[in-house]
């Protein structure tokens, strides 16, 4: 199949390398002539596990194309996939698609013949009704279908879960729709994958509803762990405890400094909005979202109070900058209200990432960075794990005691276990778990 994508974002990239693996024939549209030189010169503009590989392999093989050219790449595609940004909008909070409303617009100029038009972007219920609107309005000859099919790929294993996805979601309104769709698809019925076909809306109202269920299970095992540190309990053990009944499910109970990322705050905004709207709030998601945010912050005032109630004058060593591991994304990181509140407080803040420092950059004033974990911790008076890169996960914890000026070890990510750290005689702080004093 002919399978054109605009916008070579995250989604749109990772999707394009992935059909293009399938067999299909892909051409990645992007207006940032910038980024499409870059990727016809075999350079990725994000850090994503395997991408690279995949693509330059597609890309030999003559199945995979990019171009700023939009019109002559819609022309000759049988599915055309809107993958553009769909940002929170200043000010209200719900999602901003002029991006997805230009694309649209520019895709119906371009249209010849009969085509489905598909978002992957995630958009809130209703925008394909829009898109369909437009795409008549600007088109009224050519015969289209707009359907939805929302993406659930994770950030930093995003190759795996395209290919191996738990279900595959099409919303639809019309059987040809469904047909080349299933088409697409196709390479995966190998995997089992399955396939859920819906109407538009609900294909729509699906993603939202899945993110705000993930973010609900990370924030409600958040504020358990908080209630352990009150009364003595290890949140580890609660959340095996429960994960291991099956209406629970054991994953996403990893306490934490709160999520973040490009997803979740997002899309958690955009239901609550969506539903005010529709007059029937999400009161749950309301009070998920007001939680998550009061947590970043309150993660600062953890560190303080592990720091002996103050950080003014202290040197603070920050490990992990990304909104989560394998990533160089820093859209809504923890990291960010951290590291401005432990500055606020009168803190030096140095800091080092695998992926991420030259993303933290611009977001962050006044923080110095090092070239690794060990330079990052060099006389710091507290050592911070905010991300759990695998890297941090093994520290030389005798040699870290040797270079810091003071013995103390902030772990948001319960990467340690609380009596090994006490044995290498740091002061350690976690998520959930009892405090450990060092041994002696
Ligand atoms: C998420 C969804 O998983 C994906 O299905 C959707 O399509 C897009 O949003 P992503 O943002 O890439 O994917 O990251 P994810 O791995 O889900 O992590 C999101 C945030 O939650 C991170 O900040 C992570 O650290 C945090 N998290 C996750 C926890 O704090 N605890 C957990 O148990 C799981």
């Amino acid at each position: 199949m002919r399978v054109t994508m605009v916008g070579t974002g995250y989604v749109g990239l990772v999707s394009g390398a992935c059909f293009a693996d399938f067999g299909h024939t892909v051409t990645c549209v992007d207006r940032d002539a910038g980024k499409i030189a870059a990727l016809l010169a075999g350079r990725m503009p994000i850090y994503e596990p395997g991408l690279d590989a995949l693509v330059a392999t597609n890309v030999t093989q003559g199945r995979l194309a990019f171009t700023t050219d939009l019109a002559a790449a819609v022309a000759e595609a049988e599915a055309v996939f809107i993958a553009v940004g769909t940002p929170s909008r200043r000010g209200d909070g719900f999602a901003d698609l002029s991006f997805v409303f230009a694309a649209a617009r520019e895709i119906a100029a371009a249209l010849t013949g009969d085509t489905v038009v598909v978002t992957k972007s995630t958009v809130p219920v209703g925008t394909g009704d829009e898109v369909e609107r437009i795409i008549r309005d600007v088109n009224p000859r050519v015969r289209v279908d707009v359907a939805s099919n929302p993406e659930f790929l994770r950030e930093g294993a995003a190759i795996e879960d395209f290919k191996r996805p738990d279900r595959i979601v099409i919303g639809v309104e019309g059987t040809r729709a469904e047909a080349l769709m299933r088409e697409v698809y196709r390479p995966l019925y190998l995997n089992q994958a399955p396939i859920l076909v819906t109407s538009r809306r609900t294909a729509e109202l699906t993603k939202y509803a899945a993110n705000a269920f993930l973010a609900t299970k990370i924030t409600f095992i958040n504020e358990i762990a908080d209630l352990c540190e009150q009364v003595g309990a290890d949140v580890q053990q609660v959340a095996r405890g429960i994960g291991l009944d099956n209406r629970i499910g054991s994953k996403f109970l990893h306490a934490g400094p709160g999520y973040g990322g490009s997803c979740f705050p997002k899309d958690t905004l955009a239901l609550v909005k969506t539903a005010q709207d529709a007059g029937t709030p999400v009161r749950l998601v309301e009070t998920v979202v007001a939680v998550n945010d009061q947590r970043k912050r309150a993660m600062a005032r953890k560190v303080i109070q592990a720091c002996g109630g103050t950080v003014r004058g202290k040197r603070i060593a920050v490990l992990g900058l990304t909104f989560k591991p394998n990533t160089d994304d820093m859209r809504d990181a923890p990291a960010l209200s951290i590291i401005t509140g432990l500055q606020d407080a009168g803190a030096a803040v140095v800091a080092y990432d695998p992926e991420g420092m030259e993303q933290a950059r611009p977001l962050l004033d006044g923080v110095s960075y090092a070239s690794d974990a060990y330079a990052c911790a060099e006389g710091a008076d507290a050592l911070v794990i905010v991300t759990e890169w695998n890297a941090f996960r093994a520290l030389d914890l005798a040699r870290l005691g040797r270079i810091m000026a003071a013995r103390v070890l902030i772990d948001l990510r319960n990467v340690y276990r609380p009596e090994e750290v006490a044995r290498y005689g740091f002061a350690y702080a976690s998520v959930g778990r009892p405090a450990a004093s060092p041994a002696g």
